[in-house]
């Protein structure tokens, strides 16, 4: 390989004699050049045509200027393939006395040298520019149209048999956090309606997804479409069919309080705009006698639609658990849930206008988390119904109420000024009384017409998501892609994303915005990708145990005889190399024979304790350049940053000590319940539990050692490295 270096001296602040480190490093490589900054796009043609090149300059991690991106795009602009940071500065001059950081610059570099020797192929990936959007509720449908308006190719696949999901049965929904007011879901969801359907989004409702498998980087889903009995095309809604309709049957929209002809819209504003037959319908034929337009074919079948997508965008709302609330009497047709409190005030109350209505709010934790929306929309139907039935006695029994933001406290001021109690009690029983419901409290007794439920909320496709290998949290809500803050819609699987209510509880208004802004991080992901660290498996030498499979925590590995790694999904952390028994499986640029030459390497110009650190990218390996960029004075230990902890083979650390290149090896990896690989960290520091038991049999168990370092926690990284390094320092000295 022809190998140059750059030697940035970051405008000359740095303490280290750089032309030393030139004549040293042009012993092993093809060209050195000194440049003072090379953020500011320094001439590099002379390294035009080279193989390899080493950026030793500020470290590619935490550079506020010059990070890996940007040495990425400096080397490919320089037709250059591969390329290895050498940090010089955090790490090295920042934090240690010239001549020590002189000599570590020049092992930092023969490191990054050794490895960029072993360099695999970056691999390009492009999925499909298509992506199947999962349920057609506001968020999804948000998502769906701002996509296809991007030019992407989008297929929109909704289990019932109109658009707009549960907002539909809201007729009320607030305007927005910031301002007190309601808008209503029969103008709003119409224009959003009318605008997916008039994009080129390819709807499928009334159909669901069977199945979903990947295939080259991509996801092949099986769809099934209901039987098409009603010709959407030629049905101009006239409403003659339902008519006729002998069948009556339960209409879901409004909790089966209402009924809907066998073939019957569910609302009359349900989009698209065209009827639909249920189950119950007994074929008579009535309504094909009747239909203007020849629009109804009472023998159509399902039909099993396969195409592929390149991401998946999972919009499946929440759902009420409704088990909870069977022991406040749920059974009782008067006690009800929020959202069948929507339906029946839509519905007047078929009539029969209640004197008194006692909200109950949640009790106990009976889920272990805040829904959130409960206190709102409690808030906003007892206001509303105090403006609009002043006779009606109104109560809310809670027991924390939690009425976030602007708007909400001002819903609860208005109810409270129009006369709705609201008592902080515990809730002891709900009775039937002759003529009404008596709610037993900790504060007296209530009496009602209406008794309506908070219904905790959960999600609704824990089926599918774990099917699709999302990790979940201990609620069934999809995990975030590490760092959450930044990626809150992006799942642990590769171009699977998350949105609307799906992931957490959001109102109408925060589920558009989530949808519309979803978009644009699927179409980046649809852009494609270049990886530098993927695994990849001999599939010769799978012994198919499986256990790649299992610590996998991307979902990136499929059996298919053996166990075989999709590059396409592999975010590249080695979990799966480090665990193969058969050896079966390569990471590539972060073998073990790369790990072991930079060890080689590493102390060269080093005299004293031999301390290497192993440092995951994202959380400790950023604390260590932290200790730099806080003026930190350490003792010159070495480090190596790795993709994650549990990248790092115990066979590799043990031969680094049984061989003797180094005194003490530190692997350090994120804080519990961050690692950027879920278990990652809890699964390297049980590996080194374990090396230490069989390095016990060489006295060389207390020479390695685990620790969770997050980036904050900078200052207990360094005091590790000093008293590791003073530790070895004295024993040397005995
Ligand atoms: Fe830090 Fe896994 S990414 S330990």
């Amino acid at each position: 390989m022809k190998i140059g270096v750059v030697l940035c001296t970051c405008g000359g602040t740095l303490n280290i004699d750089f032309n030393d480190v030139k004549s040293y490093v042009e012993k092993f490589v093809d060209r050195v050049e000194i440049v003072d900054f090379l953020c500011k796009n320094s001439n590099l043609d002379g390294f035009k045509g080279f193989d390899g090149i080493v950026f030793a300059c500020c470290s590619d991690r935490s550079s506020l200027t010059f990070n890996e991106d940007r040495m990425h795009e400096t080397a490919r602009k320089l037709g250059i393939k591969f390329w290895e940071n050498a940090n010089i500065r955090e790490q090295c001059a920042w934090i240690h006395d010239s001549v020590e950081a002189t000599n570590k610059a020049k092992d930092l570099i023969a490191m990054a040298v050794e490895k960029l020797k072993l360099s695999g192929e970056y691999l390009q990936f492009k999925p499909l520019k298509k992506v199947l959007v999962i349920g057609g509720g506001v968020a999804g449908i948000s998502c769906a149209k701002s996509l296809s308006d991007l030019g992407v190719d989008v297929t929109l696949v909704e289990e019932k048999p109109y658009l707009g999901g549960m907002a539909c049965q809201i007729p009320l929904l607030w305007q927005s956090e910031g301002f007190a007011s309601v808008c209503t879901s029969e103008c709003v969801i119409p224009v959003l309606n009318r605008e997916i359907l008039r994009s080129n989004v390819s709807i499928f409702t009334s159909s669901r997804v069977l199945d979903v498998e990947k295939v080259d980087g991509n996801f092949r889903v099986k769809i099934e479409k209901a039987p098409q009995y009603i010709d959407p095309d030629k049905c101009v809604s006239c409403g003659k069919c339902s008519e006729v309709c002998p069948i009556e049957v339960p209409n879901p929209f409004d909790f089966g309080m209402t009924k809907r002809k066998a073939i019957d819209k569910d609302f009359r504003l349900a989009m698209p705009d065209t009827y639909n037959i249920v189950e119950g319908c007994n074929r008579c034929g009535e309504c094909v006698k009747v239909c203007p337009t020849n629009a109804i074919n009472l023998d159509a079948k399902a039909e099993i639609v396969e195409d592929e997508f390149g991401a998946i965008v999972i919009a499946t709302g929440l759902d009420a658990n409704k088990d909870v609330l069977k022991k406040f009497r749920y059974d009782h047709p008067k006690v009800i849930t929020l959202m069948e409190f929507e339906r029946i005030m839509a519905n007047n109350f078929f009539g029969d206008i209640p004197m008194s209505v006692v909200f109950v709010l949640c009790q106990k934790d009976e889920v272990g988390y805040c829904s959130r929306l409960c206190c709102p929309i409690t808030v906003k139907l007892a206001s509303r119904l105090a403006m609009t039935r002043p006779e009606t006695e109104i109560t809310v029994i809670y027991k924390s109420l939690r009425t976030y933001g602007r708007a909400f406290e001002a819903f609860r001021r208005l109810a409270e000024s129009r006369g709705v109690e609201f008592v902080r009690a515990d809730i002891e029983g709900i009775d039937v009384g002759e003529d009404c419901l008596i709610v037993k409290t900790s504060e007296g007794e209530f009496e009602a017409d209406y008794v309506v439920l908070a219904e905790p909320l959960i999600p609704s496709s824990v089926m599918l998501m774990k099917k699709l290998g999302l990790k979940l949290d201990d609620f069934g809500f999809p995990l975030e892609f590490q760092p959450r803050v930044i990626n809150p819609s992006e799942s642990y699987v590769d171009r699977i994303f998350v949105v609307g209510c799906a992931k957490g509880f959001r109102d109408v208004q925060e589920s558009i915005e989530s949808g519309r802004a979803v978009a644009v991080k699927v179409f980046e992901a649809l852009k494609g990708k270049e990886m530098k660290y993927y695994s990849i498996t001999d599939i010769e030498k799978c012994s198919k145990c499986g256990l790649c499979y299992a610590v996998c925590p991307h979902n990136a590995i499929e059996f298919d005889e053996v166990f075989k790694i999709d590059p396409a999904f592999c975010k590249g952390c080695g979990l799966c190399y480090a665990t193969c028994p058969s050896r079966a499986i390569k990471l590539v640029n972060l073998e073990d024979e790369q790990i072991l030459r930079m060890a080689d390497v590493a102390f060269k110009n080093h005299e004293g304790a031999r301390v290497l650190a192993f440092l995951c990218y994202w959380c400790s390996y950023a604390a260590g350049d932290l200790m730099g960029y806080y003026g930190l004075k350490l003792p010159p230990y070495r480090s190596v940053r790795v993709r994650c902890s549990a990248s790092i083979n115990p066979d590799a650390i043990a031969r680094i000590l049984l061989e003797d290149k180094a005194d003490h090896i530190i692997i350090a990896g994120c804080p519990p319940k961050n690692c950027h690989h879920i278990w990652g960290n809890y699964i390297e520091d049980r590996r080194i539990k374990l090396l230490k038991k069989f390095l016990k049999e060489h006295g060389l168990e207390d020479r390695v050692r685990f620790e969770y370092i997050g980036v904050a926690m900078w200052n207990k990284l360094a005091k590790i490295i000093k008293s590791v390094y003073s530790e070895v320092e004295e024993s040397k000295s005995k």
